[in-house]
Parts: structure tokens; C-alpha cells; sequence
């Protein structure tokens, strides 16, 4: 029945109380926080929507699994569980567990790049990026055209620029190529998915050069899904089939399964090469743990499992991308510039076309972000360039190439009724948008300084009262 609200396919089973601090709680919060949302406390924030990783809410069956978790130092059966549950979905033979994304990558990095050595990715997500440079590497983003503009409407922004990564091989040589790694889907990029055919052409361009081939995996359900939707020959293929065709054509992938795991903590590294597998638990071992737990208790492993196989759902995966697309739908309806068309786990405001009178060299992506939360107590996050921006050593900044403030959608967490609060929020400061200023960076840590850096308006003298 085509023409009823595709609803959320749950219940909801236990809340958490959310609150509007009052107008001056607001602005005293900003200004302690030095403008950085990252600085507020949670309880500030009445529509968190900084990420979509580890803050969404787990299902009964997830916290059932909790229970029944086999908390065994070595060989627990919940690592067993979830080696079934991964090589069921991937394919691939060697599963390492980590806390996290980032783990994964710093392994997978220390293990496979060395200095002066370049990794192509469509869009390094920023941990991606810094773990890649933390090696002396560099990070090099090659997503095609359409991807870096906001308003082109193409199905699959995320792809990779074949041309430029065949260029890339011819100019820079394979021996300095350790991987390919394309992110699926592409979170820097707009959430954009990534097509079967493109996966498929980077396959072949690094089969054929010898390079290994990595995903970073972490929301792969939702580009199956966008596979579905889009990619003809897919309409009547299941998620699963979708999702084992696309980690067929790879050598191995780094996941967060705080994002697709429908976890609130995890993560894993997998892989077919068992030399290379042996040389990252050896890494494993020396700061996440042994090699059948990687830093999570066996409870996680047991959530993480079930979490794999709740989010391959039609259904779940249905609301999960119609539900981001609707605030997506109804800002730009509005005539708020965001980047079409919606990405899988968040809307993407365009800030350089939402405050065309600030410079890039003032943080436009910024200022709308604490206009958010000034407004209505919302929380997204700035990806522009306070994230992206490159600092030379003169004190001059090259900007991003995109403005952007995310929306990330916690899964499962909010209702429509909340989204339609946020879409209220962004429209009340799009009428006053002409009177919006920019910011000035007063604080900044060497590197990721997105999320400690103090900022001050432009214009306003000293560090922002800081306490
Ligand atoms: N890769 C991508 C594409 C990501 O989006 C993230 C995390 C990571 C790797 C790292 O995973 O956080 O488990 O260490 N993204 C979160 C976000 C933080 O807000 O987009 P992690």
C-alpha cells in the first residue's frame, strides 16, 4: 500500500527524558563551551544529532543477547557468535574485533603504510584521514565530480573518479600504494552510497595493479540499500545478497559497528591474507586485547551479532532511509540549500549557500551549527572547514572544498515528531539567516581540532569567557 506512511517498524519499549534549556542556559552553554558543540553536555541538548554512531538504541533481542554474553578471557562463545555472524555477511576469513572504527584503521594503517606512501579513498572520513597521515602517509580523496557539489543530483555521489584513481597508479607507482579503500557509504561526501559497478571497476583497476582493496564498511547496509533503490539488475536482490556481492570484490574491510552494527560501542578489522591477519593481532594484542574479545566484553560481541543481522531488515532499512530523506524533503521544500539528494544517515546543510555573506576563512559551516542549538537546543556538527581546513605552517588556511553541517540520525531513536521539530528549528534560522556572523578559531590542537577548538564571533575580543 504505496500510499501510507512508511512507519517506524518498532515500539518503543523503554525512553530517556529530553529537555529545552531556557534561552540564557543556551548562550551561557556556548560561550563555556567556547562555540565548539562538541563542548556542551549532553543533558544541554534536547535533539542530539552530532552523530549517528553509538547513539541509537539497541533492541530487545540486542539487550537479551547482553545477558547471555560469555565474558571468557580466551575462546568465549560470544566471539564465536560474532566470527559466525561476520563471515555470514562478508565472506571474508580473518575477523579481528576492536573497540571501534578507528582501531581497526590504526592496525590496519601500522600494519600496511609507511612513509611517503599515498592511500586513495573516495572521501577519508577524518579518523580515516588522520590515522592514514599519523603514518607520514597521505590521504587522497578521489570521489568524482558530482560528489564535491552540494546541489548536483546524481544516484551514487559517492563513487570513486576511475579515471583519477588509474592517474593516481600511473603518477604516483604501485610500490607507493599499499591499499585502496573505498567508504561505503560516503560519510564526508553528503552519506552519498557508493554503486555495485563502481566497486566493481575499482576492483578490477586494483586487481590488475596488485593493490589490496578496503572498504571502510561501516554503514554498508544502508548502501545495499541504496543499491536496491537505484542500481538496476538489484530492485529484487535481498540486502544480505547485496551486501555479500559488495564485500566479495574486496581483500578486506575496517568497520564500526557503532554505525551499521546498531551498537553503542565496537568494531571490527576483516581480511582473506592470514599473514597480514597474524601481523594485526600481534598489534591487537599490545593495546586492544586478545585477539577473541579486541577490547569488548562478550556482551558487545553478543550485541554486535544481533545488531548485524537486525539492520540487513527490508523493513528496518526501509523507515531507516525514508526517515532521513523526509527531513531532507521537508527543509529543502523550504528552500534551505542542503546536499541532494539525501544521504543515508544524515542531511547535510550547505552553509556556503545558507550564509553565502561568510567566508570560508570564517567558519560558515560553524556558525550555523551553533545557530542550531541557539535556536532550538539542536545539536549537528560542523564538516567544513574547521574539519577539513589545512593549516600551513605560515598560519594561512587552504578551506575545504564543502561547507556542510550534518544532521546525523541516531538509528531507531527519534521519532517523526522530532524530526519535525528539527525541520522547524532549521527553518526559523533560515529567515534570519542575513543576520548570522562568522567565527574565529582562538584554540586549536594539532590535529582532529574540530573537536577541542574554542572558537570566538567575529569581532569579539578575547577568548570567550572562558571558565
Ligand atoms: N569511518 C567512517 C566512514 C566513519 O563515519 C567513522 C566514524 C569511522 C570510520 C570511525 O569509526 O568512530 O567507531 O572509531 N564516524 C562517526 C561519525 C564518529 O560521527 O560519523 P569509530
Amino acid at each position: 500500500m504505496p500510499y501510507r506512511t512508511i512507519i517506524e517498524p518498532f515500539r518503543i519499549h523503554s525512553t530517556q527524558e529530553i529537555n529545552l534549556p531556557t534561552s540564557d542556559e543556551r548562550e551561557e552553554a556556548l560561550r563555556r563551551a567556547g562555540f565548539n558543540l562538541f563542548g556542551l553536555h549532553a543533558d544541554e541538548v534536547i535533539i542530539d544529532l552530532l552523530t549517528d554512531s553509538g547513539t541509537g538504541a539497541m533492541s530487545a533481542k540486542q539487550w537479551a543477547g547482553m545477558m547471555v554474553g560469555d565474558e571468557s578471557y580466551a575462546g568465549s562463545r560470544s566471539f564465536y557468535r560474532f566470527l559466525e555472524t561476520v563471515q555470514g555477511i562478508t565472506g571474508l576469513a580473518e575477523i579481528i574485533p576492536t573497540h571501534q572504527g578507528r582501531a581497526a584503521e590504526r592496525i590496519l594503517f601500522s600494519v600496511m603504510v609507511k612513509s611517503g606512501d599515498v592511500v586513495p579513498n573516495n572521501t577519508h572520513f577524518d579518523t580515516t584521514r588522520a590515522n592514514v597521515e599519523y603514518q607520514g602517509a597521505e590521504a587522497l580523496d578521489l570521489v568524482i565530480a558530482e560528489g564535491r557539489d552540494p546541489s548536483k543530483n546524481h544516484p551514487f555521489k559517492g563513487n570513486m573518479d576511475i579515471e583519477a584513481l588509474e592517474r593516481t597508479i600511473a603518477e604516483v607507482g604501485v610500490d607507493r600504494i599499499p591499499l585502496v579503500m573505498v567508504t561505503v557509504t560516503n560519510n564526508s561526501g553528503g552519506g552519498q552510497p557508493v554503486s555495485m559497478e563502481n566497486l566493481r571497476s575499482v576492483q578490477e583497476v586494483c586487481h590488475r595493479h596488485g593493490i589490496p582493496f578496503f572498504l571502510d564498511a561501516c554503514r554498508f547496509a544502508e548502501n545495499a540499500w541504496f543499491i536496491k533503490l537505484r542500481e538496476p539488475g538489484y530492485e529484487d536482490r535481498t540486502p544480505r545478497e547485496i551486501a555479500a556481492e559488495m564485500f566479495s570484490l574486496v581483500d578486506g574491510c575496517t568497520m564500526s559497528a557503532k554505525k551499521d552494527g546498531l551498537a553503542n560501542i565496537g568494531g571490527f578489522l576483516a581480511m582473506n591474507d592470514p599473514s597480514m591477519a597474524v601481523a594485526c593481532r600481534n598489534l591487537l594484542i599490545l593495546t586492544e586485547g586478545f585477539p577473541t574479545y579486541g577490547g569488548l566484553a562478550g556482551y558487545d560481541l553478543e550485541a554486535i551479532s544481533q545488531g548485524l543481522e537486525e539492520v540487513l531488515d527490508e523493513r528496518y532499512l526501509r523507515y531507516r532511509i525514508r526517515s532521513t530523506e523526509y527531513l531532507a524533503d521537508k527543509v529543502a521544500a523550504a528552500g534551505v540549500p542542503i546536499v541532494r539528494p539525501a544521504g543515508g544517515h544524515a542531511v547535510y546543510l550547505d552553509a556556503k549557500a545558507f550564509l553565502p555573506h561568510i567566508p570560508p576563512s570564517e567558519y560558515p559551516a560553524q556558525a550555523l551549527a551553533v545557530e542550531l542549538y541557539r535556536d532550538g537546543g539542536v545539536r549537528g556538527v560542523e564538516i567544513g572547514s574547521v574539519m577539513f581546513g589545512t593549516l600551513h605552517d605560515d598560519g594561512t588556511e587552504t578551506p575545504a572544498q564543502m561547507e556542510l553541517v550534518r544532521l546525523a540520525i541516531p538509528r531507531r531513536t527519534y521519532t517523526q515528531s522530532h524530526i519535525d521539530y528539527v525541520g522547524e528549528v532549521v527553518l526559523s534560522v533560515a529567515e534570519r539567516a542575513g543576520s548570522i556572523g562568522g567565527y574565529r578559531i582562538v584554540e586549536q590542537a594539532p590535529w582532529l581540532r574540530h573537536f577541542t577548538a574554542r572558537f570566538a564571533p567575529v569581532g569579539e575580543q578575547g577568548l570567550g569567557n572562558r571558565r
